[in-house]
């Protein structure tokens, strides 16, 4: 009788397939949007500074982002650390995390397109299965492009920060966005928050009345800050928790993990 319980917590079904199940207690945030240079990595890198300082979260930060990605440079993480070899071995992936911080690790994503497109979605399960085990939070910083690895983890996530610029350009590719995974790809809307990112004073046209004719809300906005600079991680990361962009994220973080909790 016993042996019959064991399996039920670790499988989740889906479309017929067995996918091994996420750990619920870990919450997983995607940041994405379908505008180039909108902010998605600073807006990841800063999320997981405030997780990992702010909420004293143990924070992994992941990059699915094969365009290829920043965290190798930014990082300067070897090429065996990646998220590719932790997929094909979930169960050692502690060997493919760069520790940055207290309790924030990093993992680069796979920088080679044609190899992202061959990733199973059992195999992404599998490594979240571990991964959401050993963290609290796991902050994913994702392409422009969508593929089948970026819908596993949109699905998966628990929060979706989808990221548009300060203009009316960007707002409205993000709104496409927004319609095709919700009504394409059946990603639920009460996940998705948007965040109008680079919002300079003097720029004045009407994006609220964009939102109600686009007919989802705005959570929030994070200002232009020139003197934010991705590099700083590299060069003064205590810099970066004087920028605009750490003091207003972490705000919009405690409302999301308070309203999460
Ligand atoms: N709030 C901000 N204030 C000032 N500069 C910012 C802000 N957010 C991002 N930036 C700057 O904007 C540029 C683009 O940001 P970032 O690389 O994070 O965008 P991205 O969406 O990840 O781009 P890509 O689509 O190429 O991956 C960077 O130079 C970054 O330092
Ligand atoms: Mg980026």
């Amino acid at each position: 009788m016993e042996n019959l319980v064991i399996i039920d917590s670790y499988l989740e079904l889906k479309n017929n397939k067995v996918l091994p199940a996420k750990n619920p207690e870990c919450c997983i945030i995607s940041v994405i949007s379908n505008k180039g240079g909108a902010g998605k990595t600073s807006i990841a890198i800063t999320a997981g500074l405030c997780f990992a300082k702010e909420l004293h979260k143990r924070t992994l930060l992941l990059e699915v982002d094969s365009s290829p990605g920043d965290f190798g440079a930014v990082f300067d993480i070897e090429s065996e650390k990646s998220f590719e070899l932790a997929l094909r071995f979930p169960e050692k992936f502690g060997y493919y995390v760069k520790n940055i911080f207290k309790n924030l690790d990093v993992m680069k994503g796979v920088s080679d397109p044609l190899v992202a497109e061959r990733i199973k979605e059992t195999d992404v399960h599998r490594l979240f299965k571990f991964l959401t085990s050993e963290y609290d939070c796991i902050v994913i910083d994702t392409q422009t492009v969508i593929n089948g690895t970026l819908l596993d983890v949109l699905r998966l996530s628990d929060v979706i920060l989808l990221v548009s610029e300060h203009s009316l350009e960007s707002f409205s590719r993000i709104s496409s966005l927004f319609c095709i995974l919700t009504e394409k790809f059946a990603i639920s809307k009460d996940k998705i928050k948007v965040i109008i990112n680079k919002k300079k004073l003097f720029k004045l046209f009407k994006i609220w009345d964009f939102a109600k004719i686009a007919d989802f809300p705005v959570e929030a906005f994070i200002s232009y800050d020139p003197r934010y600079d991705k590099s700083l991680f590299v060069f003064n990361k205590n810099k970066i928790f004087k920028t605009r962009l750490y003091k207003q994220l972490s705000k919009i973080l405690s409302r999301l993990n308070g309203n999460q909790g």
